[in-house]
């Protein structure tokens, strides 16, 4: 007997309650069979997400956006009810293979969703290509999801990790930083935003002029800061995100660098940990597709919702999740729910203009964000929107044959 018990949320409520898998799989035998099956019953969505270390917070915040989207909605997607199946992924891309088959093949989720660490997601990709399950992404920006790994059954609603890094190219070089070093965690997110920002960075006049990497989620930046001081950069540039980033900003600070050589990131370095930081993080100028103080009517209501579900104010992640469930939603109600009908489900994803928190947005043809990117400034909890600095960007998507 599997003694396997899934967080399931009940119909009409944000908060969870567990059930055995012997009563789920006894409610699924008393189901008719094929296409009526597919329309009747609940929809099962797995969440594969990081719900421990130093990216649990992200992992919580998706988690949270998706699911006040579905209660917004009623507890429904496409008029059915949701059920949910919840793996913790502890952003191991080792675990990754085995962890989606929990979600896949033994609990056979209709539509999986996650996660925040692009190893992990590319590990997903992997299974959900294979099985040809719907997916959707709702952070991890490796390139290769809406590059060469894209397909017709993935879909992410985040961004790429060259998207996120490419628009703070120009904006270091305005800011008369010509020799630039890079420091960040070595995996894919890491490795393909600093090469992003280098490509927009080198196109604008400027040069990286040493590439530092630590591996993921080590936090002993200490002799990184000693070399950094001793190298004398105009500016540096970093990806770090959640604990680790609160912990890295902190550390520049304490080294004395802030004050004469400025710090520049991807906007994942301040967004839900600016309280963690301290005064270390006050000014930080970051660029991101999400910004505190938009003035679009979506946000403000859904940063209410937000506030009110959770007594915390969004991120970006929230945002991300939120528009997972949206977008999803857009697909569902287009077949009414009927997950079977895969092709005209797919369609409408693809069609979608999705009214997200961010601003809206469309798909591109390999189903990632198009979209604007904010240029911010940390100023008390809030990354407060300074300018738009790249309008409707899209990802290149290199070796996406769709
Ligand atoms: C990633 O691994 O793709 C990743 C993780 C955390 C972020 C952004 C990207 O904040």
């Amino acid at each position: 007997m599997n003694s396997y018990s899934p967080k399931i949320t009940s119909p009409g409520s944000i908060w969870t309650r567990t059930a055995t898998v012997a009563t789920a799989l006894a409610c699924a035998a008393l189901l008719p069979l094929g296409n009526a099956q597919a329309q009747s019953g609940k929809i099962k969505i797995g969440l594969m997400l990081p719900y421990t270390g130093t990216y649990a917070a992200l992992g919580n915040a998706v988690t949270n956006g998706f699911k006040l989207y579905v209660e917004e909605s009623g507890g429904k997607l496409g008029g059915r009810d949701i059920e949910y199946f919840v793996v913790d992924d502890e952003s191991d891309p080792a675990k990754a293979t085995e962890n989606t088959n929990k979600l896949v093949k033994r609990d056979q989720v209709d539509v999986l969703v996650g996660t925040v660490h692009s190893g992990v997601a590319m590990g997903m990709a992997k299974v959900a290509r294979e099985n040809n399950t719907l997916f959707v992404v709702p952070n991890a920006g490796a390139d290769e999801l809406t590059g060469p790994l894209c397909a017709p059954n993935i879909f992410r609603t985040s961004f790429s990790n060259w998207q996120s890094a490419y628009a703070m190219g120009p904006v270091v070089y305005e800011k008369r930083a010509r020799k630039v070093v890079t420091l960040t965690w070595k995996y894919a997110a890491g490795k393909q935003m600093t090469d992003a920002f280098a490509e927009a960075f080198e196109k604008a006049g400027g040069k990286v002029v040493k590439e530092m990497t630590l591996p993921f989620p080590n936090v002993e930046f200490q002799p990184f800061l000693t070399e950094i001081a001793a190298l004398k950069p105009d500016a540096v540039f970093v990806f770090f995100a959640g604990g680790g980033a609160a912990k890295f900003v902190k550390d520049y600070g304490a080294a004395g660098l802030r004050a004469s050589i400025p710090l520049y990131a991807p906007g994942f370095l301040t967004d839900g940990t600016l309280e963690a930081m301290g005064d270390a993080g006050q000014g930080l100028l970051t660029t991101l597709h999400y910004a505190d103080g938009l003035t679009n009517a979506k946000d403000q209501a859904f940063r209410a919702g937000y506030a009110k579900a959770y007594k915390a104010a969004p991120d970006v992640y929230a945002v991300q999740g939120y528009d997972a469930a949206q977008l999803l939603a857009t697909g569902l109600s287009a077949v009414k729910g009927d997950v079977s009908k895969r092709a005209e489900l797919v369609k409408a994803m693809e069609a979608a203009r999705i009214d997200s928190p961010r601003g809206a947005f469309t798909l591109s043809k390999a189903h990632n964000p198009v979209q604007d990117i904010y240029l911010r400034k940390a100023e008390g909890k809030e990354n407060k929107v300074v300018s738009v600095v790249s309008k409707a960007l899209a990802d290149p998507a290199r070796g996406c044959k769709m």
